[in-house]
């Protein structure tokens, strides 16, 4: 039963439970019209202490497609939080206000210390460097609809996987499905954070790291290009340094399978070259259509309104 659920990590959700938001969104996907007045007189509550382009919109046009309504901000700046508010207010608040709360912010943890607070489901989108489970959700259709399943795929991440909150929740979800082979790809200091490796191991999952995506690309199903988290380094000098160590190029794709399916979370920086775009590989504007669809389905299941 999902419904009056808070999502804070991608694991506070069982195997068949994501299968059945899967499931409705793969409806979803297929009659948007037949939901069109599901969350009449509902309201989301979006509050992004963060910049966001594709999450915040995403869900807002979610809510809208579903037939309810949306409030919120998008930066700390224009809510009470700039006159000193505390993060436990203002989501005490809101949730007077509406019946579901998508939240972003900086530190990590906010979301799951913050959902003590509020009285509505909460949804964590993006806290610090942590987790990003709706982009989960959103990466997971993707996968659904290009591969048509979740097991026996070599999924390759690449990029900064030290600081790239959606790396970490897709990993630890796709490592709850058989024979999945993980490469994670990424320069020594920005390799995937101990504990996710910890994890895999104790859940008996097979990964490899390398530091060159030319040496491996040739036997992955799934490349999930990153963004280096420019926001979350202590010194430019070291991002700088590391900004554009991976560049995905039509030369790069040369080696790789016919059927592979290029990933990224967006937004991209310089990490994916603008030719690859024409490639149908590429798959990442396609993800985030899914991304609205995906938000779709995970509202109408914590409302409990299908
Ligand atoms: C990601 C994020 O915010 O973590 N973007 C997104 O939500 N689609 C990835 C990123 O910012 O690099």
């Amino acid at each position: 039963m999902l419904k009056g659920r808070n999502l804070i990590n991608t694991d506070d959700f069982s195997v068949e439970e994501i299968d059945e938001i899967m499931a409705l969104a793969q409806d979803i996907n297929k009659s948007p019209e037949n939901f069109s007045n599901s969350c009449r007189g509902k309201i989301l509550g979006t509050l992004f202490f963060e910049p966001s382009t594709r999450t915040r919109l995403s869900f807002e046009s979610a809510i809208h497609r579903l037939g309810g309504d949306c409030i919120g901000f998008s930066e700390s700046q224009s809510s009470s939080t700039s006159k000193g508010e505390s993060l436990a207010d203002t989501i005490k608040t809101v949730s007077n206000y509406v019946d579901v709360i998508a939240m972003r912010h900086p530190k990590e943890g906010s979301s799951n210390w913050g959902s003590h607070y509020s009285s509505v489901p909460l949804i964590n989108s993006g806290d610090g460097g942590h987790q990003h489970p709706t982009q989960t959700l959103t990466d997971m259709l993707t996968i659904k609809e290009s591969k048509g399943k979740f097991s026996g795929l070599t999924i390759g991440f690449c990029g900064d996987l030290k600081f790239g909150r959606t790396v970490h929740s897709l990993t630890k979800a796709m490592s709850n499905y058989d024979d999945n082979h993980f490469v994670f790809i990424s320069p020594e200091e920005l390799q995937i954070p101990e504990y996710l490796k910890i994890e895999l191991d104790n859940k008996k999952c097979s990964y490899e790291e390398a530091k060159k995506l030319e040496k491996v690309i040739g036997q992955l199903d799934i490349l999930y290009m990153t963004r280096v988290q420019k926001e979350r380094f202590f010194n430019e000098a070291d991002y700088i340094r590391l900004k554009d160590r991976y560049i995905l190029d039509n030369r790069k794709l040369k080696d790789a399978k016919s059927d592979l399916v290029i990933l990224h979370p967006l937004p991209r920086v310089n990490e994916i070259a603008v030719e690859v775009d024409d490639d149908p590989r590429a798959m990442y504007f396609e993800q985030a259509r899914y991304g609205v669809i995906a938000r779709m389905a995970l509202i109408l299941k914590l409302l409990g309104v299908e």
